[in-house]
């Protein structure tokens, strides 16, 4: 989720609010726009692509010079592609009410009905158009103040928000409120920042106070006061900004690529929300809606992507199978394209990409949407030219990720087709209680990527102690062979390490030549039904040598007994088990790539988008 700013005090707001986007930009993002307000209105440019379009746009719009009041805002789009009309700022239908938001409604259709019902009007797709029409509607049905409509209608909303808010009718205040997105007020001399991060405030104060879920602010020329959104005081303390500005764009973490990884707990809650219904037992994925018929019937499923995503495929292969029965087949996007395929009547296909631009993925689904194929897309980014191609998707709200070596949209991909296979599998043979478990069991991963995450610095010292080492292996079975081949390109694309992953009983196939003394070789062995046959393949490297690490699942004191490493993820169902056993190895690879001094979030050779062939 993206970038929010807002000021109120004695300067030009336009020139700040513009300054503090561009604190913002290196969040990622798809398009910007800022509000000032004047004497009884409000001024608004909005625009997708950079934040210089707002500021040449800004620059000569006379009306946005003389406010000291405003908000401005950088989207990553959730609902509604990256366009003009999604773009923040939004405003109410009668024009009064300005916002802008980071995070998702969950409940903005039932909302938005409710809205329609009352004669309003949307000019946009987003959610947050819903937010700033229920103020409104709130503002006219008795609320005194912005801050009592605001607080009226946060109560009516699930999901999550930052917003700042201001109003036409009270040009002398600024309201903010957050809860899941993060928002911080910045306290100057007689000024006020808010903004969804330190960068945007630090070069006006270094006083701040972080909001609370639940909590809001109201800022007025007398000064601030904070309460919660039902309307009780609270009292925040002004604490001191101690990161430089580099340090606050990494949140904190020397490289985005590490600040992905370990942010991939809450990427997967992001995931999960509003699609794990565990009142109902079921999945809910609105992006599918109109063609869940067609997908229950799908008589098989051709899974094209490259790279990290293809890895995610591979899972996938596995989930529609084991879990919906679905026949399946997993191609590189490159090889696809080219081949002549054959697509039969009931063939759905389904294109797997982080940045929804890659050129090969791109030209496969349109291949098979040539030849008569449905098209679904699984997608990071939105609005992007796969995302608008295929005939519907699940999108990853996985947040902009930076690092070009993709972390948490590979886990957001593979949740994605573990609900998309749960839901298929469910109207398809799964029993209820078998569904049951699965979803209680999918609820509880995020907490679980997090228990790994605290492993963090045990495996920079497994890491740091062989990445001296020119190759290594990494070798799995069944769902956790596709994590073996993703451990492998992780380390290979950011450390130059030269790795190869393979299916476990493979290496006896000719790779076992290259055991020798010292090589380190990375075994992906939760507890499964082939765990035994993977002891049998540790004690065949262990014999020559090698060098064993081994991810296991927590308890199993035995596998011990055959390595050198054991790295332990909590237990899960298998089905579930990738999005667990990839962590260890994206630590592994990123704690490798730093000891041997390499550019890890920007790779040599490697761009982050490959939108050409
Ligand atoms: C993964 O770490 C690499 N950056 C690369 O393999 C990437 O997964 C591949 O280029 C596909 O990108 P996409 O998901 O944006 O389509
Ligand atoms: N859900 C909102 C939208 O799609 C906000 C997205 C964001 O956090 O930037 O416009």
């Amino acid at each position: 989720m993206c970038g929010i700013v807002g000021y109120i005090g004695q300067k030009k707001a336009a020139g700040l609010l513009i300054e503090g986007l561009k604190r913002l930009e290196y969040r990622g993002y798809d398009s910007a726009g800022l509000c000032v307000c004047g004497e009884g209105t409000l001024h608004v440019q909005k625009s997708p692509g950079r934040v210089a379009a707002i500021e040449e746009m800004a620059g000569a719009d006379a009306s946005l010079q003389a406010g000291t009041v405003g908000i401005a805002h950088t989207r990553w789009a959730t609902h509604g592609a990256p366009n003009q009309v999604n773009a923040h700022p939004h405003c109410d239908d009668g024009g009064r009410i300005a916002l802008v938001h980071n995070g998702i409604i969950d409940n903005y259709a039932t909302l938005k009905q409710f809205l329609l019902g009352k004669g309003h009007t949307f000019t946009s797709e987003t959610d947050t158009e819903v937010l700033v029409n229920l103020i409104g509607e709130f503002y006219e049905d008795g609320c005194q103040t912005l801050e009592e409509a605001v607080q009226r209608a946060l109560r009516e909303v699930n999901g999550t928000y930052g917003i700042a808010v201001v109003s036409a009718d009270e040009p002398d205040k600024l309201v903010a409120a957050r809860k899941g997105s993060p928002l911080i007020i910045g306290v100057g001399d007689d000024e006020y920042v808010v903004a969804s991060d330190a960068a945007a405030i630090l070069e006006h104060t270094a006083n701040v106070i972080y909001l609370n879920d639940n909590e809001m602010v109201v800022v007025g020329r007398d000064g601030m006061r904070t309460m919660t959104i039902d309307n009780v005081p609270v009292t925040k303390e002004v604490q001191q900004i101690e990161w430089s500005l580099e340090e606050i764009a990494k949140g904190g973490y020397p490289h985005f690529m590490l600040k992905e990884i370990m942010e991939q707990g809450e990427v997967a809650r992001q995931s999960l929300r509003g699609r794990l219904d565990l009142r109902d037992k079921r999945v809910l994925l609105g992006g599918l809606r109109e063609v869940a018929r067609h997908l229950v019937r799908t008589r098989k499923l051709i899974v094209s992507a490259c790279g990290t995503a293809w890895h995610a495929g591979l899972v996938g292969e596995f989930l529609f199978e084991d879990l919906a029965h679905i026949p399946t087949e997993v191609e590189y996007a490159s090889e696809f394209r080219y081949r002549n395929p054959i697509i039969e009547e009931r063939t759905v296909f389904v294109a797997i990409s982080q940045s929804g631009e890659t050129a090969d993925t791109l030209a496969a689904l349109r291949e098979a949407e040539e030849k008569g194929a449905t098209a679904l897309g699984i997608v990071n980014v939105v609005g992007s030219t796969i995302a608008r191609e295929t005939d519907a998707g699940v999108y990853l709200h996985a947040g902009p990720e930076i690092g070009v070596a993709s972390t948490k949209a590979f886990t957001g991909q593979v949740i994605a087709e573990t609900l998309i296979a749960l839901m298929l599998g469910r109207r398809r043979f799964m029993s209820q209680p078998a569904m049951t478990g699965y979803l209680e069991a999918l609820s509880e991963i995020p907490d679980k990527i997090e228990r790994i995450l605290e492993q963090s610095d045990d495996i920079r010292q497994i890491a740091e102690a062989h990445c001296e080492r020119e190759n290594w292996l990494f070798l799995g079975r069944g769902y956790n062979y596709p994590i073996a081949l993703e451990g492998a390109l992780k380390l290979k694309e950011i450390s130059y390490i030269h790795a190869e992953g393979l299916p476990a009983a493979e290496m006896k196939h000719g790779p076992i030549a290259l055991i020798n003394d010292g090589m380190p070789v990375v075994f992906v062995a939760p507890r499964c039904g082939t765990y035994d046959k993977i002891t049998g393949n540790i004690e065949e490297i262990r014999a020559r040598k090698g060098k064993v690490i081994v991810v296991a699942t927590e308890g199993d004191e035995e596998i011990r007994r055959y390595s050198d490493h054991v790295i332990y993820v909590p237990d899960c169902p298998v089905p579930l088990s990738p999005l667990l056993t990839v962590v260890p190895l994206q630590l592994m690879a990123y704690h490798a790539a730093v000891a041997r001094g390499c550019n890890v979030d920007k790779p040599r050779n490697l761009a982050k988008s490959v939108t050409v062939e």
